[in-house]
């Protein structure tokens, strides 16, 4: 069941038999051929592709699972990146958590569909009702369907989805392999929240853990840092950025720059917590840039994630011309 991901040696405390660990997902070469496809069609009418990973992995704690560790992420920044991205002229991959947010719908996730319906004057009596969108509750949805059926006519994004750590792994590792055949006008957009834990499938109890047998201890292995074989191995010449998320700011930035340090890729997005939606700072090894949502951005409803992209999309082009010259 379980077979190879060639990690290298993490930097942590190794994981044993780490590569026999990580379940492969059933379809992993099927959606490998439909990226490479994907970024292939755009890379060659000149578009450039940007791969966004998106949401928590799921960390199952028996192999029947009932029980599992989970991250917190909802995959709002990962959903709403993609879309300005797209808008900025990017293919995307969206590998993306099972029921996360998504593009297009991810404003509309905190309302009930059926507060958003209504019936017609005529349909309310009738024997067939005619259902419409309430537009008191939806005001924008005509302005979003519209961008939503171009991207889906124009084939702009192709989401993936994951559920576990072992899916989001093998999952990464065929995204990066698909998209070395683009070089630098690959993009990755590190954003899911991934486990650092997991418990190896050979000490994995098969059955639901039982109450009866007193508190549960749980000892769970490091998982390596797949950024690292990404950079230098799966797609070398890609632009690479990945995340830093903590909850005490005083430890941030030096976190972000010894990632940098360790793992030789592009840049980091740095986030606190609880100030993730109005406050980051971009920083690669030549700088560090502050993005802020004032009170007048946050009035019009601008969105941080508008600012990260166009932040990347602008270093993206630079790193071209770089690797050009
Ligand atoms: O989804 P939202 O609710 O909108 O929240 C967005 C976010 C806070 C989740 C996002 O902005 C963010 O910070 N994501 C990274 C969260 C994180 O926990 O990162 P980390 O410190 O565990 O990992 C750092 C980087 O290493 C990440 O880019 C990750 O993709 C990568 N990583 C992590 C684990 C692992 N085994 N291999 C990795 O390569």
């Amino acid at each position: 069941m379980f077979r190879g991901l060639n990690f290298p040696q993490p930097t942590c405390p190794p994981a044993p038999h780490v590569k026999e660990e990580f379940a492969v997902p059933s379809h992993v070469e099927e959606v490998k051929e439909s990226m490479a496809a994907f970024a292939g069609h755009h890379a060659a009418s000149g578009r450039r592709v940007v791969l966004i990973t998106s949401g928590g992995t799921k960390v199952p704690l028996e192999s029947r699972t009932v029980r599992f560790l989970d991250n917190f992420s909802s995959g709002r920044r990962g959903a709403s990146s993609a879309e300005y991205f797209i808008e900025s002229g990017y293919a995307v991959i969206f590998l993306h958590r099972h029921r996360s947010l998504y593009p297009y719908t991810h404003m509309f996730a905190t309302i009930n569909m059926l507060d958003a319906l209504k019936f017609t004057n005529e349909g309310a009596s009738s024997n067939s009702p005619e259902v419409v969108v309430n537009q008191q509750v939806l005001p924008n949805i005509a302005k979003v369907l519209k961008q939503y059926q171009k991207v889906k006519e124009s084939k702009l994004l192709l989401p993936i989805e994951f559920s576990t750590l072992s899916d989001y792994l093998h999952l990464l590792k065929a995204a990066a392999q698909a998209l070395s055949t683009i070089g630098s006008k690959a993009m990755f957009y590190l954003a899911a929240a991934v486990s650092d834990f997991y418990i190896p499938a050979s000490e994995m109890p098969e059955h639901k853990i039982q109450s009866s047998n007193g508190p549960l201890q749980l000892s769970m292995n490091m998982v390596p840092k797949i950024l690292s074989p990404l950079v230098k191995d799966w797609a070398p010449q890609a632009f690479v950025i990945s995340f830093k998320l903590e909850t005490d700011a005083t430890i941030l930035l030096e976190k972000a720059q010894r990632a940098l340090e360790t793992y030789r890729h592009q840049a980091v997005v740095a986030n606190v917590l609880d100030s993730r939606r109005g406050y980051v700072v971009v920083v690669t090894p030549k700088s560090q840039d502050e993005l802020i949502l004032t009170e007048d951005d946050e009035r019009n409803e601008v969105e941080i994630e508008d600012r990260i992209v166009s932040n990347l999309t602008s270093a993206h082009t630079k790193f071209i011309t770089q690797q050009r010259s």
